[in-house]
């Protein structure tokens, strides 16, 4: 069994239609843990010891979060900035995440229409998620396929409660299963 870690970033969770569902999906679900990081760290301190030894000991990172401004809330790329460093995640003895499966679950206003080049955003959601794919990239690891709800604005609780489903199922094929997807890696 995989160890699934997954590192939650949502500003304003008490009002979240979408990622509260989604984590209720996978609430309980045994070796896979959450770090809701807006909880741990409301003044955006990052301890970067705590979040190391999570990292280290997962198989699959789960980077969960809304799209905002075509990209993560804030805590999130705080996180980066300040617990993936140089010579513990990547460069020069930098090993400690090498092959580890990581990848975004993500949701956003726009929908999978509005995501693509003939759309309103005219890019795909994959490209405006290229600097998590090359971070992962960096530091070898193995970036899986994103995890999406489009549309959120939109969407109706039948729709919603599929797509925690849909999460669900994932989750746990990760965990248990050999991984078949496609993922982008150093080679
Ligand atoms: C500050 C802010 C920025 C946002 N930026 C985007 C964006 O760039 N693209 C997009 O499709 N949706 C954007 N949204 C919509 C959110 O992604 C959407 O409301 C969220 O994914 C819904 O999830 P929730 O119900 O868990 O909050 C933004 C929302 C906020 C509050």
């Amino acid at each position: 069994m995989r160890k699934i870690l997954v590192l939650f970033a949502h500003p304003k969770f008490e009002h979240s239609d979408v990622h509260s569902k989604l984590l209720a999906a996978i609430a309980g679900l045994e070796n896979v843990l959450v770090r809701d990081l807006y909880e741990l760290y409301p003044d955006f301190q990052v301890q970067v010891q705590p979040e190391q030894e999570a990292l280290f000991d997962s198989d699959v990172i789960i980077w969960q979060h809304p799209i905002y401004w075509y990209s993560c809330p804030p805590l999130m790329k705080q996180w980066i900035d300040l617990v993936l460093e140089y010579g513990w995640a990547y460069g020069k003895n930098g090993t400690y995440l090498k092959n580890k499966y990581i990848l975004n679950a993500v949701s956003s206003g726009g929908s999978t229409a509005v995501y693509s080049s003939g759309g309103r955003n005219r890019f795909t959601l994959d490209t405006f998620l290229r600097p998590f794919e090359q971070t992962a990239y960096l530091c070898n690891m193995r970036y899986l396929p994103a995890f999406h709800v489009g549309g959120t604005h939109k969407i109706d609780a039948l729709q919603l409660s599929r797509k925690a489903k849909e999460y669900r199922d994932l989750i746990l094929t990760l965990r248990d299963e050999e991984i078949t997807l496609p993922f982008v890696q150093k080679s």
